[in-house]
Parts: C-alpha cells; sequence; structure tokens
C-alpha cells in the first residue's frame, strides 16, 4: 500500500443518480484529507443530462476521472459491461479502497469488480434490506454486503441486517449521507429555486410524486393504479410529478388528470425546493422518502415494503402500495393531520456528517 501516511488512492464508483448525489459530500471529505487522493470513476448508467450532468453542475462533484459509457440494456448486458470496464480502471490504479454507494447494478459491478481483484471494498448505505428479493436492488445489496470489507451503515436497523447474516466485522454505523446533502445544499435549494413560478403551483399548496421502481413501471396495471390515485388526489390539490424516464416511456397512453404537471426530473436544488415546500410527497424512491422525513414533510410510498421503517414507525411514512383507494386515503389521511403534531424525528438518520465519518475510515491506514 506504500506510505499510508503519504498517499492513500481511493477509487468511488458511481453511475446512478442517487449515488452522483452521495458522492457530492464523500468526495469533499476525501479530498480535505491530506494525502488522500479519488479518482471518480462513472459508469454512464445513468446519461441524460437531467440524469447526470445537473448533479455535477449544481453539487460541484468533481468531473469524472473515467467515464465508462455503458448505457442502459437488461440487467446481465448493463452490469456486465460495467464490470468490465471498472475492472480495467481499478488494474490500472490499483486504489488502497473501492468506494460503492447503495444498490444499482453500478454497485454491484464495482463489488465484483474490487474484490476479485482483492482490492479493499466500502459499502455506503449497507445493511438495508426490503426482504424482497424479486426487487433488483435487494439482490444488488445483500452480494455486496457479503463481499464487502467496511460497511457504512445509515440505522440501527442496517446494522442488524447485517448481524443477522453473520456480517459483523468492519461495520461503522455513520447516519445517512444524504442528511449532508440536505445540511449542505437545503438553503441554497431555498433561496435559488423559486417552485411555484416554476411549475405553476404555490408553495405548501402541492403534492409531490416520484415513481421510477421496476415493480411500478413494468406492471402496466399497477402503474395505471397508481396515476389513477394520484389524478383523484390531483382533484384537490395539484401534483408536481418530475418523472424518471423509466416511467415516462411507461405512462405512454395511461390516462392522467389534467391537474398532474408531469415533468422531466429536475436537478437537486430544484428537487430539495420542491420537497421543502410540498404539503405531502408520494414516491417509490428511497432517496425521496428520507428526504421528506427532512423537509418535515408527510410521504406515502408507493409499495408494500420499505427499507427505511423508522420513517414508517415515527409516523411520516406510509406504506399504500398500488391500491388506488389506500393511497388516496393515505394521502387524505395526512392532508387531515398536524405535521407539527408529529414526532420529532432530528437525528434519526445522523447529523448531516455523515460524509467526514466514512472518509476518516477509509483514510485510516491499516488495510481493513
Ligand atoms: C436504477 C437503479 C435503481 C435506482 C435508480 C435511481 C438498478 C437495477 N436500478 O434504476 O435502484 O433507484 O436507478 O434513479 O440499477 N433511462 C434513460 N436515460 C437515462 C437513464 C435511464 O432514458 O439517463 C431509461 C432507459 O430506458 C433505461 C431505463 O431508464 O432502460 C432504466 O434505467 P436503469 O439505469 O436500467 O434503471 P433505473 O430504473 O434508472
Ligand atoms: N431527485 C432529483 N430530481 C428528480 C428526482 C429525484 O434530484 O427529479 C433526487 C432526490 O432528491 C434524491 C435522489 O434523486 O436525492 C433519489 O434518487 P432516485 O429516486 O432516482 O433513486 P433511489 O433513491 O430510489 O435509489
Amino acid at each position: 500500500m506504500g506510505d499510508p501516511l503519504s498517499s492513500l488512492k481511493v477509487v468511488t464508483v458511481v453511475g446512478a443518480r442517487p449515488q452522483f448525489i452521495k458522492a457530492a459530500p464523500l468526495s469533499l471529505a476525501l479530498r480535505a484529507i491530506p494525502g488522500v487522493e479519488e479518482r471518480l470513476l462513472h459508469t454512464g448508467q445513468h446519461y441524460d443530462p437531467e440524469m447526470s450532468e445537473v448533479f455535477f453542475e449544481q453539487m460541484g462533484i468533481p468531473r469524472p476521472d473515467y467515464r465508462l459509457d455503458v448505457g442502459s440494456g437488461t440487467h446481465g448486458r448493463q452490469t456486465a459491461a460495467a464490470l468490465a470496464g471498472i475492472e480495467e480502471v481499478l488494474l490500472a490504479e490499483r486504489p488502497d479502497r473501492v468506494v460503492v454507494f447503495g444498490d444499482t447494478n453500478t454497485t454491484l459491478a464495482g463489488a465484483l469488480a474490487a474484490v476479485k481483484l482483492h482490492l479493499p471494498l466500502a459499502h455506503v448505505e449497507a445493511g438495508m434490506r426490503s426482504f424482497n428479493r424479486r426487487m433488483p436492488e435487494e439482490v444488488n445489496r445483500v452480494v455486496t454486503d457479503h463481499v464487502a470489507d467496511l460497511h457504512f451503515c445509515a440505522s440501527d436497523t442496517a446494522v442488524r441486517n447485517l448481524a443477522a447474516e453473520g456480517v459483523t466485522r468492519g461495520v461503522h454505523r455513520v447516519g445517512d449521507i444524504l442528511a449532508d446533502c440536505v445540511r449542505v445544499f437545503g438553503e441554497a435549494a431555498d433561496a435559488r429555486v423559486d417552485v411555484a413560478g416554476r411549475f405553476g403551483v404555490a408553495r405548501g399548496r402541492f403534492a409531490l410524486m416520484t415513481c421510477h421502481r421496476a415493480e411500478n413501471t413494468d406492471d402496466r396495471e399497477a402503474l395505471a393504479r397508481i396515476l389513477a390515485a394520484v389524478s383523484r388526489v390531483a382533484e384537490r390539490l395539484p401534483v408536481v410529478f418530475p418523472a424518471h424516464p423509466r416511467v415516462r416511456a411507461a405512462m405512454e397512453g395511461l390516462p392522467v388528470g389534467e391537474a398532474v404537471r408531469v415533468t422531466p426530473p429536475v436537478g437537486y436544488l430544484e428537487m430539495l425546493a420542491l420537497e421543502r415546500s410540498a404539503v405531502v410527497i408520494l414516491t417509490d424512491s428511497g432517496g425521496v422518502q428520507k428526504e421528506a422525513l427532512y423537509a418535515r414533510v408527510p410521504c406515502v410510498t408507493l409499495r408494500e415494503e420499505t427499507e427505511w421503517v423508522e420513517t414508517v414507525e415515527a409516523g411520516w411514512n406510509v406504506l399504500a402500495g398500488t391500491d388506488e383507494d389506500r393511497i388516496v386515503r393515505a394521502v387524505e389521511a395526512f392532508l387531515a393531520t398536524d405535521p407539527s403534531r408529529l414526532p420529532d424525528t432530528t437525528g434519526l438518520y445522523g447529523d448531516g456528517h455523515t460524509a467526514e465519518r466514512i472518509a476518516a475510515v477509509l483514510a485510516q491506514p491499516e488495510r481493513p
């Protein structure tokens, strides 16, 4: 590993929207440590400007040192292309640490490439489980957790999930790195973005929605029920719906109410500003469920399970699946609730300084 105090090289592997966002604070923290060099590798799993470039611009993420342009494809093709490309970079760089985030095909490819080369692997957002192996993300997480050397967990639940699978070494309970993003970018978002003007809605008078999970977009009947439910919600409250390209394509030909404002995906500052000024959020995103909690906005999750169980236990999140009436009832129940009466969850997933804690562990000279 060379002289650990004079140089330590980290390769950070990203490729999908939430990974660019999570990499922003970690890159900053890593590059602040003397002697640590970071190389950023972008697999190109996400490539549209509004799914990739906008985050680098808005969040000051360093330009990737490597771009693989793997693009879209079946799980096998996409993962294989990323695996082959990442391996080449790792062979050339021979880093001291490889970092992967979350649960996408980019995560899995990065993990496999690293461990096969015997390079120490760190997993950010380790231990999250839905216990639904039909989700591609669940498979990606389980495999990654079982080959990683360092496990950075957002919650006690994640630590327990790992322990239940026999993973107890190298486990660090560091909090949620998305809380860092909210801490760093929240005020800038509020100050810079005129949400009402841009989306034709008034602050505190609209619902925000996102939907992109394969289980919802690839099941036409489930998607039709979700759209019928939000169309009903929109009769009472306009709905802003920044649509992931996956759902945009899947919605083709399905009816959507006029007051549902379907827009292209928005930048991170716009998204934070929208979340902070919505009255209720409907989503199947992992990240957005937590951001709703941080914004103190109730959340209706369009799934039957969540990895972020604390949000549900605290009363800020309700699992509504894809049943039309259930979704509408969940929204109505929240609209009838005064959110100031819901519990204070400050610090539930850490204090917004997760990236510094991860960087400090990564920079320790001993091989994990
Ligand atoms: C992926 C992750 C998911 C994560 C999500 C974040 C996997 C298996 N899934 O899902 O866990 O929550 O990213 O957003 O890795 N597309 C475009 N332009 C783009 C990117 C995608 O048009 O820039 C379209 C393509 O038609 C593509 C489809 O979206 O086939 C799905 O993209 P993909 O990266 O395979 O999965 P996501 O649904 O984005
Ligand atoms: N996000 C964004 N613009 C959008 C939708 C989402 O910036 O139009 C951000 C959101 O604020 C969160 C992250 O993307 O930080 C969540 O990513 P996504 O929902 O794609 O994936 P998941 O978290 O479900 O893996």
